[in-house]
Protein backbone atom coordinates (compact mmCIF):
# COMPACT_ATOMS: atom_id res chain seq x y z
CA UNK A 1 0.00 0.00 0.00
CA UNK A 2 1.34 3.39 -0.72
CA UNK A 3 1.77 6.22 1.41
CA UNK A 4 1.87 8.87 -1.53
CA UNK A 5 -1.49 11.38 -1.08
CA UNK A 6 -0.51 12.84 -4.97
CA UNK A 7 0.77 11.62 -8.07
CA UNK A 8 2.40 12.86 -11.05
CA UNK A 9 0.12 13.08 -14.09
CA UNK A 10 -0.14 14.19 -16.80
CA UNK A 11 -3.51 16.08 -17.89
CA UNK A 12 -5.28 17.96 -20.74
CA UNK A 13 -8.42 20.05 -19.73
CA UNK A 14 -9.53 21.02 -23.46
CA UNK A 15 -8.66 19.71 -26.75
CA UNK A 16 -6.19 20.86 -28.90
CA UNK A 17 -2.50 20.03 -29.73
CA UNK A 18 0.20 18.40 -27.48
CA UNK A 19 1.08 21.74 -25.72
CA UNK A 20 -2.37 21.45 -24.03
CA UNK A 21 -0.65 18.62 -21.93
CA UNK A 22 0.80 19.66 -18.67
CA UNK A 23 2.40 17.04 -15.68
CA UNK A 24 0.51 17.92 -12.52
CA UNK A 25 0.31 16.86 -8.85
CA UNK A 26 -2.77 15.05 -8.50
CA UNK A 27 -4.74 12.92 -5.83
CA UNK A 28 -3.64 9.25 -5.64
CA UNK A 29 -7.54 7.37 -7.23
CA UNK A 30 -8.81 5.25 -4.31
CA UNK A 31 -9.85 1.98 -5.42
CA UNK A 32 -13.65 1.63 -5.33
CA UNK A 33 -15.40 -2.12 -4.76
CA UNK A 34 -14.08 -4.44 -6.92
CA UNK A 35 -11.45 -2.53 -7.90
CA UNK A 36 -7.51 -2.87 -8.02
CA UNK A 37 -5.13 0.08 -8.27
CA UNK A 38 -2.42 0.04 -9.87
CA UNK A 39 1.19 1.58 -9.64
CA UNK A 40 1.98 2.20 -13.29
CA UNK A 41 5.56 1.48 -14.66
CA UNK A 42 4.87 1.67 -18.49
CA UNK A 43 2.31 3.15 -20.70
CA UNK A 44 2.24 4.29 -24.19
CA UNK A 45 0.99 6.78 -26.51
CA UNK A 46 -1.00 5.44 -29.22
CA UNK A 47 -2.60 6.84 -32.29
CA UNK A 48 -6.09 6.82 -29.77
CA UNK A 49 -4.24 9.30 -27.54
CA UNK A 50 -3.43 11.71 -29.99
CA UNK A 51 -7.00 11.78 -31.65
CA UNK A 52 -8.62 11.86 -28.60
CA UNK A 53 -5.88 15.01 -27.48
CA UNK A 54 -7.36 16.83 -30.45
CA UNK A 55 -11.38 15.46 -30.57
CA UNK A 56 -10.60 14.08 -34.26
CA UNK A 57 -12.88 13.15 -36.00
CA UNK A 58 -15.09 15.16 -34.77
CA UNK A 59 -18.36 13.27 -33.60
CA UNK A 60 -15.51 11.26 -31.24
CA UNK A 61 -16.78 13.80 -28.74
CA UNK A 62 -19.90 12.33 -28.38
CA UNK A 63 -18.02 9.50 -26.41
CA UNK A 64 -15.36 11.98 -24.71
CA UNK A 65 -16.67 14.94 -23.79
CA UNK A 66 -18.66 17.70 -26.20
CA UNK A 67 -16.85 21.15 -25.34
CA UNK A 68 -14.35 19.74 -22.72
CA UNK A 69 -12.69 16.06 -22.48
CA UNK A 70 -14.30 13.69 -19.71
CA UNK A 71 -11.60 11.95 -18.85
CA UNK A 72 -8.49 14.56 -18.44
CA UNK A 73 -5.64 11.79 -18.46
CA UNK A 74 -4.44 9.67 -21.42
CA UNK A 75 -3.16 6.53 -21.68
CA UNK A 76 -5.07 3.40 -22.67
CA UNK A 77 -2.00 0.73 -22.29
CA UNK A 78 -0.34 0.22 -18.53
CA UNK A 79 2.26 -2.59 -17.03
CA UNK A 80 2.64 -2.40 -13.17
CA UNK A 81 2.07 -3.37 -9.72
CA UNK A 82 -1.53 -4.36 -8.08
CA UNK A 83 -0.76 -1.84 -5.17
CA UNK A 84 -4.08 -1.70 -3.55
CA UNK A 85 -7.42 -3.55 -3.95
CA UNK A 86 -10.92 -2.41 -3.03
CA UNK A 87 -13.69 -4.08 -1.14
CA UNK A 88 -14.73 -7.43 -2.91
CA UNK A 89 -11.57 -7.86 -5.28
CA UNK A 90 -11.09 -11.83 -5.68
CA UNK A 91 -8.70 -12.41 -8.12
CA UNK A 92 -5.41 -9.68 -7.64
CA UNK A 93 -3.43 -8.68 -3.95
CA UNK A 94 -0.80 -5.74 -3.82
CA UNK A 95 2.50 -6.97 -5.11
CA UNK A 96 1.32 -8.77 -8.09
CA UNK A 97 2.60 -7.66 -12.20
CA UNK A 98 -0.09 -6.76 -14.24
CA UNK A 99 -1.12 -5.20 -17.43
CA UNK A 100 -3.63 -4.19 -19.55
CA UNK A 101 -6.04 -2.01 -21.23
CA UNK A 102 -8.46 0.78 -19.68
CA UNK A 103 -10.05 1.92 -23.39
CA UNK A 104 -12.89 3.48 -21.12
CA UNK A 105 -11.10 5.52 -18.70
CA UNK A 106 -8.12 5.89 -20.37
CA UNK A 107 -5.66 7.56 -17.21
CA UNK A 108 -2.48 5.17 -17.75
CA UNK A 109 -0.13 8.58 -18.03
CA UNK A 110 -0.30 8.76 -14.29
CA UNK A 111 1.45 7.32 -11.18
CA UNK A 112 -1.81 5.51 -10.22
CA UNK A 113 -4.22 3.78 -12.12
CA UNK A 114 -7.77 2.47 -10.62
CA UNK A 115 -9.52 -0.01 -12.69
CA UNK A 116 -12.24 -2.76 -12.56
CA UNK A 117 -10.22 -6.52 -11.39
CA UNK A 118 -12.89 -7.91 -14.36
CA UNK A 119 -12.14 -5.54 -17.00
CA UNK A 120 -8.91 -5.64 -19.27
CA UNK A 121 -6.19 -6.90 -17.04
CA UNK A 122 -4.02 -9.85 -16.51
CA UNK A 123 -0.75 -11.07 -15.11
CA UNK A 124 2.14 -10.14 -16.71
CA UNK A 125 3.98 -13.46 -17.70
CA UNK A 126 6.87 -14.29 -15.23
CA UNK A 127 9.67 -13.57 -18.40
CA UNK A 128 8.01 -10.66 -19.41
CA UNK A 129 9.55 -6.80 -18.36
CA UNK A 130 7.17 -4.16 -17.92
CA UNK A 131 7.79 -2.41 -20.85
CA UNK A 132 7.66 -5.41 -23.22
CA UNK A 133 4.04 -6.07 -21.62
CA UNK A 134 2.36 -2.09 -22.87
CA UNK A 135 1.74 -3.85 -26.17
CA UNK A 136 -2.55 -4.08 -25.90
CA UNK A 137 -3.51 -1.47 -27.76
CA UNK A 138 -2.66 -1.40 -31.33
CA UNK A 139 -2.61 -5.42 -30.82
CA UNK A 140 -6.41 -5.38 -29.99
CA UNK A 141 -7.59 -2.49 -32.97
CA UNK A 142 -5.12 -5.42 -35.14
CA UNK A 143 -7.53 -8.44 -33.35
CA UNK A 144 -10.11 -6.80 -34.29
CA UNK A 145 -9.44 -7.33 -38.18
CA UNK A 146 -7.09 -10.94 -37.67
CA UNK A 147 -9.47 -12.71 -36.31
CA UNK A 148 -11.63 -12.65 -39.27
CA UNK A 149 -9.12 -14.99 -40.42
CA UNK A 150 -9.18 -18.91 -40.89
CA UNK A 151 -5.99 -21.09 -40.48
CA UNK A 152 -5.13 -21.85 -44.28
CA UNK A 153 -6.34 -18.29 -45.72
CA UNK A 154 -4.60 -15.45 -46.81
CA UNK A 155 -4.13 -11.71 -46.50
CA UNK A 156 -2.30 -8.37 -47.37
CA UNK A 157 -1.42 -6.41 -44.29
CA UNK A 158 -0.31 -2.94 -45.96
CA UNK A 159 1.71 -0.35 -43.70
CA UNK A 160 2.67 -3.31 -41.27
CA UNK A 161 5.47 -1.21 -39.51
CA UNK A 162 2.68 1.00 -37.20
CA UNK A 163 1.42 -0.47 -33.88
CA UNK A 164 -1.44 -2.29 -35.37
CA UNK A 165 0.33 -3.77 -38.63
CA UNK A 166 3.12 -4.75 -36.45
CA UNK A 167 0.76 -6.83 -34.26
CA UNK A 168 -1.36 -7.62 -37.40
CA UNK A 169 1.79 -9.83 -38.82
CA UNK A 170 1.90 -11.53 -35.81
CA UNK A 171 -1.54 -12.13 -34.92
CA UNK A 172 -2.37 -13.53 -38.65
CA UNK A 173 0.84 -15.58 -38.55
CA UNK A 174 -0.72 -17.10 -35.00
CA UNK A 175 -3.93 -17.66 -36.70
CA UNK A 176 -1.99 -19.90 -39.39
CA UNK A 177 -2.51 -17.33 -41.73
CA UNK A 178 -0.62 -16.60 -44.95
CA UNK A 179 0.98 -13.14 -44.76
CA UNK A 180 1.76 -10.60 -47.41
CA UNK A 181 3.60 -7.54 -45.63
CA UNK A 182 3.94 -4.49 -47.29
CA UNK A 183 6.55 -1.97 -45.90
CA UNK A 184 8.82 0.88 -46.51
CA UNK A 185 12.32 0.31 -47.21
CA UNK A 186 13.42 0.62 -43.56
CA UNK A 187 11.43 -1.85 -42.35
CA UNK A 188 11.83 -4.55 -45.08
CA UNK A 189 13.49 -6.85 -42.10
CA UNK A 190 11.57 -5.94 -39.28
CA UNK A 191 8.74 -7.39 -41.25
CA UNK A 192 10.48 -10.65 -42.42
CA UNK A 193 11.12 -10.91 -38.62
CA UNK A 194 7.90 -10.97 -37.71
CA UNK A 195 7.19 -13.62 -39.83
CA UNK A 196 5.68 -12.32 -43.07
CA UNK A 197 5.78 -14.87 -45.51
CA UNK A 198 6.30 -12.01 -48.19
CA UNK A 199 7.40 -8.74 -47.92
CA UNK A 200 7.07 -5.71 -50.36
CA UNK A 201 8.21 -2.58 -50.56
CA UNK A 202 5.75 0.16 -51.05
CA UNK A 203 8.45 2.39 -52.48
CA UNK A 204 9.60 0.71 -55.03
CA UNK A 205 6.43 -2.35 -56.13
CA UNK A 206 3.35 -1.50 -56.75
CA UNK A 207 1.78 -3.79 -53.99
CA UNK A 208 -1.42 -3.93 -56.34
CA UNK A 209 0.17 -5.49 -58.88
CA UNK A 210 1.55 -8.65 -57.50
CA UNK A 211 -0.27 -11.04 -59.61
CA UNK A 212 -2.22 -12.39 -56.19
CA UNK A 213 -5.26 -13.03 -54.67
CA UNK A 214 -6.28 -12.33 -50.78
CA UNK A 215 -8.95 -13.37 -48.52
CA UNK A 216 -8.06 -10.62 -46.52
CA UNK A 217 -6.43 -6.95 -47.17
CA UNK A 218 -5.81 -4.87 -44.07
CA UNK A 219 -4.56 -1.33 -44.88
CA UNK A 220 -3.39 -0.46 -41.18
CA UNK A 221 -2.12 2.99 -41.89
CA UNK A 222 -4.68 4.99 -43.54
CA UNK A 223 -2.33 5.30 -46.65
CA UNK A 224 -4.49 3.31 -49.54
CA UNK A 225 -8.12 2.96 -50.26
CA UNK A 226 -10.55 0.21 -51.57
CA UNK A 227 -10.46 1.42 -54.65
CA UNK A 228 -6.86 0.80 -55.10
CA UNK A 229 -7.31 -2.41 -52.77
CA UNK A 230 -10.66 -4.07 -54.56
CA UNK A 231 -8.43 -5.92 -57.82
CA UNK A 232 -6.52 -7.76 -54.82
CA UNK A 233 -9.49 -9.07 -53.16
CA UNK A 234 -11.12 -13.17 -53.74
CA UNK A 235 -14.68 -13.76 -54.34
CA UNK A 236 -15.93 -12.88 -51.03
CA UNK A 237 -13.08 -11.02 -49.45
CA UNK A 238 -12.82 -8.05 -47.66
CA UNK A 239 -11.44 -4.63 -46.93
CA UNK A 240 -10.61 -3.70 -43.74
CA UNK A 241 -9.11 -0.26 -42.81
CA UNK A 242 -8.13 1.21 -39.38
CA UNK A 243 -8.91 4.60 -40.66
CA UNK A 244 -12.02 6.43 -41.97
CA UNK A 245 -10.03 6.65 -45.28
CA UNK A 246 -10.00 9.38 -48.31
CA UNK A 247 -13.01 11.94 -48.03
CA UNK A 248 -14.05 9.12 -45.36
CA UNK A 249 -14.83 6.62 -48.10
CA UNK A 250 -14.01 3.63 -45.90
CA UNK A 251 -17.03 4.72 -43.50
CA UNK A 252 -19.19 5.48 -46.29
CA UNK A 253 -18.46 2.12 -48.60
CA UNK A 254 -18.60 0.39 -45.45
CA UNK A 255 -22.14 1.74 -44.30
CA UNK A 256 -23.34 1.15 -47.91
CA UNK A 257 -22.34 -2.26 -47.97
CA UNK A 258 -23.61 -3.57 -44.46
CA UNK A 259 -27.20 -2.02 -45.87
CA UNK A 260 -27.08 -4.03 -48.64
CA UNK A 261 -26.10 -7.12 -46.56
CA UNK A 262 -22.20 -7.24 -47.70
CA UNK A 263 -19.34 -6.95 -45.37
CA UNK A 264 -17.05 -5.96 -48.15
CA UNK A 265 -15.80 -3.04 -46.77
CA UNK A 266 -15.26 -2.85 -43.13
CA UNK A 267 -13.91 -0.45 -40.11
CA UNK A 268 -13.85 -3.43 -37.08
CA UNK A 269 -14.44 -1.93 -34.33
CA UNK A 270 -12.46 -3.60 -31.39
CA UNK A 271 -14.86 -5.11 -28.76
CA UNK A 272 -14.55 -7.47 -25.39
CA UNK A 273 -10.85 -6.29 -24.41
CA UNK A 274 -11.08 -8.23 -21.17
CA UNK A 275 -11.01 -11.61 -23.50
CA UNK A 276 -8.49 -10.09 -25.92
CA UNK A 277 -5.97 -9.31 -23.06
CA UNK A 278 -6.32 -12.68 -21.00
CA UNK A 279 -5.71 -14.51 -25.21
CA UNK A 280 -2.90 -11.93 -25.78
CA UNK A 281 -1.30 -12.84 -22.05
CA UNK A 282 -0.79 -16.23 -23.26
CA UNK A 283 0.94 -15.19 -26.75
CA UNK A 284 3.11 -13.35 -24.35
CA UNK A 285 3.80 -16.06 -22.38
CA UNK A 286 4.74 -18.24 -25.22
CA UNK A 287 6.78 -16.40 -27.13
CA UNK A 288 4.19 -15.92 -30.21
CA UNK A 289 3.99 -12.39 -29.58
CA UNK A 290 6.67 -9.71 -29.00
CA UNK A 291 5.88 -6.05 -29.04
CA UNK A 292 8.12 -3.80 -31.71
CA UNK A 293 9.15 -0.91 -29.36
CA UNK A 294 10.21 2.68 -31.05
CA UNK A 295 11.35 5.26 -28.35
CA UNK A 296 10.57 5.69 -24.25
CA UNK A 297 10.21 8.84 -22.99
CA UNK A 298 9.56 10.38 -19.81
CA UNK A 299 6.19 11.45 -18.37
CA UNK A 300 7.69 15.13 -18.39
CA UNK A 301 8.83 14.76 -21.93
CA UNK A 302 5.25 13.84 -22.83
CA UNK A 303 4.52 16.61 -25.35
CA UNK A 304 7.39 15.42 -27.54
CA UNK A 305 6.25 12.50 -27.59
CA UNK A 306 2.87 13.21 -28.81
CA UNK A 307 4.34 15.44 -31.25
CA UNK A 308 6.91 12.74 -32.58
CA UNK A 309 3.88 9.79 -32.97
CA UNK A 310 1.80 12.25 -34.75
CA UNK A 311 4.33 12.76 -37.39
CA UNK A 312 2.83 9.23 -38.41
CA UNK A 313 6.48 7.61 -38.67
CA UNK A 314 6.99 5.62 -35.57
CA UNK A 315 7.71 1.96 -35.54
CA UNK A 316 5.56 0.20 -33.39
CA UNK A 317 4.86 1.26 -30.20
CA UNK A 318 6.08 4.75 -28.01
CA UNK A 319 6.58 3.84 -24.61
CA UNK A 320 6.11 6.17 -21.74
CA UNK A 321 8.46 4.91 -18.85
CA UNK A 322 6.18 6.30 -16.21
CA UNK A 323 8.57 5.03 -13.50
CA UNK A 324 12.19 5.11 -14.82
CA UNK A 325 13.30 4.00 -11.78
CA UNK A 326 12.10 0.14 -12.46
CA UNK A 327 14.64 0.16 -15.76
CA UNK A 328 17.62 1.31 -13.25
CA UNK A 329 16.93 -1.60 -11.29
CA UNK A 330 16.21 -3.94 -13.80
CA UNK A 331 12.78 -4.26 -13.21
CA UNK A 332 11.81 -2.57 -16.58
N1 LIG B 1 -2.87 2.93 -32.78
C1 LIG B 1 -4.15 2.87 -32.49
O1 LIG B 1 -4.50 2.35 -31.46
C2 LIG B 1 -5.19 3.42 -33.44
C3 LIG B 1 -6.47 3.53 -32.99
C4 LIG B 1 -7.43 3.93 -33.85
C5 LIG B 1 -7.12 4.24 -35.14
N2 LIG B 1 -5.88 4.18 -35.56
C6 LIG B 1 -5.56 4.50 -36.96
O2 LIG B 1 -4.87 3.38 -37.42
C7 LIG B 1 -3.83 3.77 -38.27
C8 LIG B 1 -2.54 3.12 -37.81
O3 LIG B 1 -2.22 3.45 -36.48
P1 LIG B 1 -0.79 3.01 -35.93
O4 LIG B 1 -0.63 3.56 -34.57
O5 LIG B 1 -0.60 1.57 -36.13
O6 LIG B 1 0.12 3.79 -36.97
P2 LIG B 1 1.55 4.33 -36.76
O7 LIG B 1 2.28 3.43 -35.81
O8 LIG B 1 1.53 5.78 -36.51
O9 LIG B 1 2.11 4.06 -38.26
C9 LIG B 1 3.34 4.53 -38.57
C10 LIG B 1 3.95 3.66 -39.66
O10 LIG B 1 3.30 3.90 -40.91
C11 LIG B 1 4.26 3.73 -41.93
N3 LIG B 1 3.85 4.50 -43.11
C12 LIG B 1 3.84 5.83 -43.23
N4 LIG B 1 3.43 6.18 -44.47
C13 LIG B 1 3.14 5.01 -45.11
C14 LIG B 1 2.64 4.70 -46.41
N5 LIG B 1 2.36 5.66 -47.30
N6 LIG B 1 2.47 3.43 -46.72
C15 LIG B 1 2.75 2.43 -45.83
N7 LIG B 1 3.22 2.66 -44.60
C16 LIG B 1 3.41 3.95 -44.24
C17 LIG B 1 5.54 4.32 -41.33
O11 LIG B 1 6.71 3.72 -41.83
P3 LIG B 1 7.32 4.17 -43.25
O12 LIG B 1 7.12 5.66 -43.36
O13 LIG B 1 8.75 3.78 -43.20
O14 LIG B 1 6.54 3.41 -44.25
C18 LIG B 1 5.40 3.99 -39.84
O15 LIG B 1 6.18 2.86 -39.45
C19 LIG B 1 -3.80 5.28 -38.28
O16 LIG B 1 -4.39 5.70 -39.48
C20 LIG B 1 -4.61 5.66 -37.08
O17 LIG B 1 -5.30 6.87 -37.27
C21 LIG B 1 -4.89 3.77 -34.72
Amino acid sequence: MTTAQTMRAVVFERYGPPSRLSLRKVPVPEPAAGEVRVQVFASTIGRTDTATLRAHPFFARAMTGLIRPKMTTLGMDFAGVVDAIGPEVTTYRPGDRVFGLSPDRFGAHAEFLCLPENEAIARIPADTSFKAAVVGEGAWYAHSTTSLLSKGQNCLIYGASGAIGTAAVQLAKSRDAQVTAVVGHRHLDLAERLGADRVVNYETQDFTGLGAIYDLVLDAVGKTSWFACRPLLKPGGIFCATDLGPGWSNMILGTWFAMTGSKRVRIPFPADAPGFIRHLSGLLADGRFNGVFDRSYKLEEIVEAFHYVETEQKTGIVVVNVRPEAEAEGEG
